[in-house]
């Protein structure tokens, strides 16, 4: 489905990506890992579009994506939910979540997926006259999910949507990805929680310094001795 090949992104003349090349297949959930500043940010804005790689590839369904404006590759059907999640603090969920469908004109489709994100999240359906900046920590990650649902794409890209959660809720939000995925949403996972990540992925890439070194089934990840050690705890 989404193909990356030989992808190098500086900024302002210092490389991040040295040539960052993976795969996602329909109705995958692959895991991206990685130390900070391995890159894994960088990627996911150059594939939505956020930032121009210097060289390289980056194919959806067999059409380049390289040099697409932001705005053009949502509407090819990729979600991206940002670190630190972005949600609009001074709008309520309900506006927050139809942000999200901002780019669509199927009323009725777009009804049913809010009811579908409600369902999935049943605390935003509780909060949906409330604010989005007076939410929890958790139900922000949710509510930047949800946002990203509305857009009804073929593939997610999340950014650690574990980051600063506690460990009950990181188990709810990981349960909801699993959900989401076998919907039909195909994802692309960037997760410092490795253990977690490769508990839910088919796949995985490991980056270092802006380089794929190691890529398997989520299975030969979690055994291989170098990912145990590094990133496993062990
Ligand atoms: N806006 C920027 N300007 C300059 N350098 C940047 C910028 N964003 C990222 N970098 C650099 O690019 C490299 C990759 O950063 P990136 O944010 O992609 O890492 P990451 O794997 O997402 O890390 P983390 O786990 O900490 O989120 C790092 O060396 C970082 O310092
Ligand atoms: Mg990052």
């Amino acid at each position: 489905m989404l193909s990356v090949e030989a992808l190098e992104v500086a900024y302002g003349g210092i490389p991040a990506l040295n040539g960052v090349a993976l795969g996602v297949d329909r109705g995958e959930i692959v895991a991206l890992l990685g130390n900070n500043g391995a890159g894994k940010t960088t990627t996911l804005k150059t594939i939505s579009g956020l930032l121009r790689p210097l060289r390289g590839a980056i194919v959806l369904e067999g059409e380049s994506l390289v040099g697409a404006p932001a705005h053009r590759i949502v509407l090819k059907g990729i979600a991206h939910v940002p670190e630190g999640r972005r949600i609009f603090n001074r709008l309520t969920v309900r506006e927050n979540l139809m942000m999200g469908a901002y780019p669509r004109h199927d009323a009725a489709a777009i009804a049913g997926d809010l009811d579908r994100v409600l369902t999935l999240f049943p605390r935003l359906e509780e909060r949906i006259g409330q604010v989005a900046g007076t939410l929890s920590g958790g139900e922000q990650q949710m509510l930047a999910i949800g946002r990203a649902l509305m857009l009804s794409p073929r593939l997610l890209l999340l950014d650690e949507p574990s980051m600063g959660l506690a460990p009950v809720l990181v188990e709810q939000i990981f349960e909801t990805i699993v959900d989401i995925n076998r919907q039909g949403t195909t994802i692309l996972l960037v997760e410092q929680n490795a253990a977690m990540a490769l508990a839910i992925a088919h796949r995985g890439y490991v980056l270092e310094t802006g380089t794929v070194v190691l890529a398997g089934t989520a299975a030969e990840l979690s055994d291989n001795a170098d990912v145990r050690r590094a990133y496993l705890g062990e």
